[in-house]
């Protein structure tokens, strides 16, 4: 079966979580193989590479600036990745979690996965994210898991929003669990270790 989006994937420990690696503007599937490494060394490893250029940079969905999205975007290509994702782990034999790992552009369509398309998407890793839709169907997300790691002085993921992706989440009942770091817009090893503490932690 041909998949929807390109990807790579490396197979991995059936007992262990699958990582879906969703890169940042700009990025390739190959960005966060090595932090997938690092955060669970025996998963399966999924990447797909973003479907939308921005002047030539692979990203998840369109925007109309910095920090501005195109919302019919975003919505359709939550559904494109979400379908994707199914897709994906019939044709691979995922059947046990799968926790996606996203980072910036990334970290936001996972976002859009967790609120807008539980059925695809119930465990995220979030590194600088933000909320991705403005308003999103109350579905009830008990079960969910989400993590994020966001910098106090990130320019381009601004405190105040990444605070109403989590109020968002936590009020659908999805279990959030924040690491804030002195930092801007970047992976942090402290958000790292903190994540990979989260990840092992039981669901
Ligand atoms: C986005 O567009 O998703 C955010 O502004 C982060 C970025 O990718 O630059």
């Amino acid at each position: 079966m041909t998949l929807s989006l390109d990807h790579r994937f490396r197979e991995g420990d059936p007992d262990a979580p699958a990582l879906l690696l969703l890169h940042g503007t700009g990025g390739t599937p190959d960005d966060l193989v090595e932090l997938g490494r690092v955060l669970s060394p025996s998963s399966a490893l999924l990447a797909p590479a973003g479907p939308v250029s921005e002047l030539g940079m692979a990203r998840w969905f369109r925007r109309l600036a910095e920090g501005v999205f195109d919302t019919e975007d975003v919505l359709r290509r939550t559904v494109q990745l979400a379908e994707f994702v199914l897709a994906a782990r019939a044709e691979y034999g995922l059947t046990g979690r799968l926790v996606a790992v996203g980072f910036s552009n990334g970290a936001n369509i996972a976002a859009a996965l967790t609120l807008l398309r539980p059925d695809a998407l119930t465990e995220a890793a979030l590194f600088a994210a933000m909320l991705p839709v403005p308003e999103s169907p109350e579905h009830d997300l008990t079960g969910t898991r989400v993590f994020l790691s966001n910098g106090e002085h990130d320019p381009m993921a601004p405190r105040d929003s990444a605070d109403r992706l989590v109020a968002e989440l936590e009020k659908r009942s999805a279990e959030v669990t924040t690491h804030w770091h002195p930092g801007g817009h970047e992976i942090t090893p402290a958000g790292l270790r903190a994540a990979k503490s989260w990840l092992t932690s039981n669901p």
